[in-house]
């Protein structure tokens, strides 16, 4: 595989995750009234990278799998807490934002009690496909259950949820390092960790394998949130599709603790890190490689 090319990678990994979202979508929307469907549909089926179930799916096969579409369902379900928490994250009442995805966010077309109620929807949504989709590959009953309880937990108040709550109380605040960095790893890089560790076990890779693995998440996921950050501190509406709002809302970020120089040093610090997890893991896997990469030089 060394002639690797990660922008063809993404761009078919990426047909084969919108199928997956496009089978969950409808597979939900028998059982909801038009405009809660048409909310949901909006929030999900809207682009954006898809790299939660690019990760858990190059994950999954770099631990040998080789099951096709199960193991995008189980990208898939890490992408739809993704887009529940990215329709909380634009509401009024959190970042108040108008631009999703180069469009109106989910409240500002649908309203914002639909917007809640669709997120809403997506999360035992997504523990469901998770459970079901891993019951389909390599890892048996008792491997579902894990790949269904680190989802969640990952999820959860002492993950996203929680760091989100962190990111809210943050605001006017000027949070020290150690602070700071617990609230990326909890808002943005539980979901991402969980996103390798999820498909590595899908594929019944041994311990050692998933921890170097959840390694390798945990700092591309930390690197992921501070290139967010220097992105919204840095780039215009039309690249990112999305509205900078940090410096407006006065968040604590990797930007604002350490400027933008120190920040960009500090997010390819853990580019190395994860790196490193995967050689000690004794995992070879170029796509992961490049990905890491891409985490912290990616434009939008
Ligand atoms: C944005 O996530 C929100 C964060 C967790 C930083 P992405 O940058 O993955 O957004 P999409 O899915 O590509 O739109
Ligand atoms: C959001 O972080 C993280 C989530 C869990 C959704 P941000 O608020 O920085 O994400 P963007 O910049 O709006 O995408
Ligand atoms: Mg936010
Ligand atoms: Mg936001
Ligand atoms: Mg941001």
């Amino acid at each position: 595989m060394s002639d690797f090319v990660l922008s063809r990678y993404l761009t078919d990994e990426g047909l084969l995750v919108e199928a997956a979202l496009e089978r969950a979508v409808g597979r939900l929307e028998p059982s909801l009234e038009p405009d809660l469907a048409a909310a949901l549909r909006h929030g999900v089926m809207s682009g954006g990278k898809r790299l939660r179930p690019i990760l858990c799916v190059t994950a999954y096969r770099a631990c040998g799998g080789t099951a096709r579409e199960a193991a995008y369902d189980l990208g898939a379900a890490l992408e739809l807490i993704h887009a529940y928490s990215l329709m909380h994250d634009d509401l009024p009442c959190m970042d108040d934002a108008r631009l999703r995805r180069g469009r109106p966010t989910t409240h500002q077309e649908h309203g914002e009690e639909l917007a809640v109620r669709a997120g809403a929807v997506l999360i035992p949504a997504a523990a469901l496909q998770a459970l079901s989709a891993a019951r389909g590959l390599e890892c048996g009953n008792g491997g579902a259950a894990t790949v269904a309880q680190r989802l969640m937990e990952a999820a959860g108040a002492g993950g996203m949820v929680g760091g989100q709550w962190l990111d809210l109380l943050g605001e006017n605040e000027a949070l020290a390092a150690d602070a700071l960095d617990g609230l990326h790893r909890r808002k943005t890089g539980a979901l991402l960790a969980a996103s390798l560790e999820v498909g590595a076990t899908a594929a019944g890779a041994s311990p050692p394998v998933i921890e170097a693995l959840r390694e390798y998440g945990q700092a591309i996921g930390l690197a992921f949130q501070i290139a967010d950050d220097i992105l919204d501190g840095t780039q215009s509406a039309e690249r990112l599709g999305k509205n900078p709002s940090d410096a407006d809302l006065n968040k604590s970020t990797y930007v604002s603790l350490y400027g933008l120089e120190e920040a960009r040093h500090r997010a390819e610090e853990l580019v190395h890190e994860a790196l490193s997890a995967l050689t000690n893991g004794g995992i070879e896997a170029p796509a992961l490689v490049s990905l890491a990469h891409y985490i912290v030089a990616r434009d939008r």
